[in-house]
């Protein structure tokens, strides 16, 4: 018995989850157990799932986080896999309920797997997206190689300065990403102070940067906070092509990137 049986809402979305921890593993991104993703599944919350049992003890999130009362996510598991998530989803993650306190969840099913060491970032930000009614549901944190690479520049760590180069290498990157790339300078990974900085980045951005560590995306589901990640990682890999073919690119002209954002109605 698993909690997907007889939900296909809920199974589709864990599918989902599955599907991009493929790619996540296919693009090199998720050596090991690196890289999370977790969504708000409460929309397929049925009174039958409200009624389970936990399968742990009460654990404490590290924060009070009010709108996530009676909220339920699917969480990857810590030291997880994302090949193995890939296939066996409810191995290698779980679905927590977050308890009225507000500052601790427990496992509800399948397995006691328990979530990843970035719950604090994951579920701050969820807090965030529902307390400004956000229709965001899903977030993902992974370690593209060539955007990685870029943050060990401080060059491209000062405000937009990635943005601007990642946007200019190719017209749908603004298209795709149209708040851009966020910069959070280096925090120790799974800190609150890794999360706080997380939230107050997204105010301004759908995908943040995480220093020398890896990225950390929302959007509307799993699919569009990956696509996110790949078109700014893909912009990323042309530039670094055209550096090991020994020139400098030259991006779309400024003249190019104001024709594109008119035409697409994009933010300025
Ligand atoms: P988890 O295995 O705890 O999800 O951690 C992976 C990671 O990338 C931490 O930043
Ligand atoms: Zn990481």
């Amino acid at each position: 018995m698993s909690i997907l049986d007889n939900r296909p809402g809920l199974a589709h979305e864990v599918e989902q989850v599955a599907e991009v921890a493929g790619y996540l593993w296919q693009k090199g991104w998720a050596e090991r157990n690196g890289g999370n993703i977790t969504v708000n599944v409460t929309e397929h919350v049925d009174d039958a799932i409200r009624a389970m049992p936990a399968i742990s003890e009460p654990r404490p999130i590290g924060f009070t986080l009010p709108n996530l009362k009676g909220c339920y996510f699917y969480c990857k598991g810590t030291n997880k896999r994302m090949r193995d998530l890939a296939r066996w989803p409810m191995e290698n993650g779980s679905v927590i309920r977050i308890l009225d306190d507000c500052a601790h969840y427990e496992i509800i099913a399948d397995n006691p797997v328990a979530p990843t060491s970035e719950l604090p970032s994951h579920l701050a930000v969820h807090n965030y997206l529902i307390g400004k009614g956000s229709n965001y549901k899903a977030s993902v944190h992974t370690h593209p190689i060539e955007l990685v690479a870029m943050s060990h520049c401080k060059k491209y760590l000062e405000k937009d300065v990635a943005t601007r180069l990642l946007w200019s290498m190719i017209p749908e990157t603004k298209a795709f990403c149209p708040r851009g790339l966020g910069i959070i300078p280096y925090k120790l990974p799974s800190s609150n102070d890794l999360a706080e900085a997380t939230i107050k980045e997204l105010g301004d951005y759908d995908v943040t940067l995480w220093e020398k560590h890896g990225v950390f995306a929302v959007d509307t589901d799993v699919m569009a906070a990956f696509d996110q990640i790949d078109v700014l990682n893909k912009s990323a890999l042309i530039y670094i092509q055209a550096k090991n073919m020994g020139f400098e690119p030259d991006g779309m002209s400024d003249e190019q990137m104001r024709e594109m954002t008119v035409a697409f109605n994009l933010p300025k």
